[in-house]
């Protein structure tokens, strides 16, 4: 047991099931959110530091310049629960503009993550009480004691919500509405849909590092269920689906290969490829009527200048 409260049920943890079942399939695929083993987490922090990885910097940008705009909406004294909090450096932003913070509770799949987070923030903000959540968000959660009867302010940036289909974003808003309570906000970050100029080499940059998390996934396999995946002869690849308004990203196979894990054999054509993630773009009123199909209603919305990304603060319809 880790030092991290353990309070998920494994629903969507188990990386063998999931790893198996996924390459048995047609097309192969493996859910994105393995990416996020230690190294997954660190490739994810480089990436943000990308010249070509826009999300970032956008949404620091628009917390920097609204940031006292969305803690007056939330309101004093409430318990900040973030989705996919990561290194939760964005975070720091809300913290000090929120008044008399009640308590933070970071909710994260990826344990190093975690607990990199938390050691930061509790030094950094020695008062706070961070209460953090090891799991997977998409499953059946249960807050810490103390947050059940305070006021409720969800977070959720940095587009995470791209990474679930349409139907996975809207029950997991409508999960969120239950368990942040009538009386609470969501904070939502969606990156929005724009040229591919921009949007392609965010996914596939010069220095290869997106590359390197995308194949990061295999040696994942390798070490954690006795994989034998030549990474070699994978190729990242990041392409934009106009018809399903996504980004996706694959591993194709450069040869005619096969690959064993857990004991059994994958047959993998020339050109064949594992589908390992999905990124959806919205435009404003698609987010919007998204989140209205999941019972929360728009209260603000700040975009940047160059309409690269979005804040949405939702209530409770
Ligand atoms: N919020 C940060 C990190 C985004 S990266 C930012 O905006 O920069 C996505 C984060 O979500 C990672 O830390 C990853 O470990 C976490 N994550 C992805 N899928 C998850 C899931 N199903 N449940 C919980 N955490 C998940
Ligand atoms: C975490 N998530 C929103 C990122 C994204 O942009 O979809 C993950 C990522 N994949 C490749 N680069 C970054």
């Amino acid at each position: 047991m880790s030092a991290l409260e353990a309070t998920w049920d494994g629903h969507g943890c188990d990386f063998a099931d999931a790893v198996i079942a996924g390459l048995r399939g047609t097309p192969k695929s493996i859910p994105s959110r393995f990416f996020y083993d230690a190294r997954g987490s660190e490739l994810f922090e480089r990436i943000t530091e990308l010249e070509e990885y826009y999300p970032t910097g956008a949404e620091i940008a628009l917390l920097d310049a609204h940031a006292e705009e969305m803690a007056a909406l939330a309101g004093p004294g409430v318990c900040l629960v973030e989705f996919g909090s990561g290194s939760s450096r964005k975070t720091d932003r809300l913290i000090e503009a929120l008044p008399r913070l009640a308590s933070y509770v970071p909710i994260d799949i990826s344990e190093a993550a975690l607990a990199g987070a938390v050691s930061r923030l509790r030094e950094r903000f020695p008062g706070l009480r961070v209460t953090p959540l090891h799991g997977d968000f998409s499953a059946a959660l249960t807050l810490p004691r103390s947050a059940r009867t305070q006021k409720k302010l969800g977070f959720f940036p940095g587009s995470t919500i791209g990474n679930l289909t349409h139907a996975e974003a809207a029950a997991f808003l409508e999960n969120c509405r239950v368990l942040l309570g009538a009386n609470s906000g969501f904070l939502v970050g969606v990156d929005l849909k724009k040229s591919t100029d921009i949007l392609l080499p965010a996914y596939n940059d010069r220095l290869g590092v997106t590359a390197a998390f995308n194949l990061n996934l295999l040696a994942r396999v390798n070490r954690e269920l006795g994989g034998d995946f030549d990474l070699s002869a994978f190729a990242h690849e990041a392409i934009y689906n106009a018809a399903a308004g996504r980004i996706e990203m694959h591993l194709r196979s450069c040869v005619p290969q096969s690959a064993t894990v857990l004991g059994e054999s994958f047959a993998f054509a020339e050109g064949e490829t594992i589908h390992t993630e999905n990124s959806y773009k919205y435009t404003v009123a698609e987010f919007e009527a998204l989140a209205a199909s999941a019972g929360w209603a728009s209260r603000q919305v700040w975009t940047d200048p160059k309409g690269l990304f979005s804040a949405h603060y939702l209530t409770p319809a």
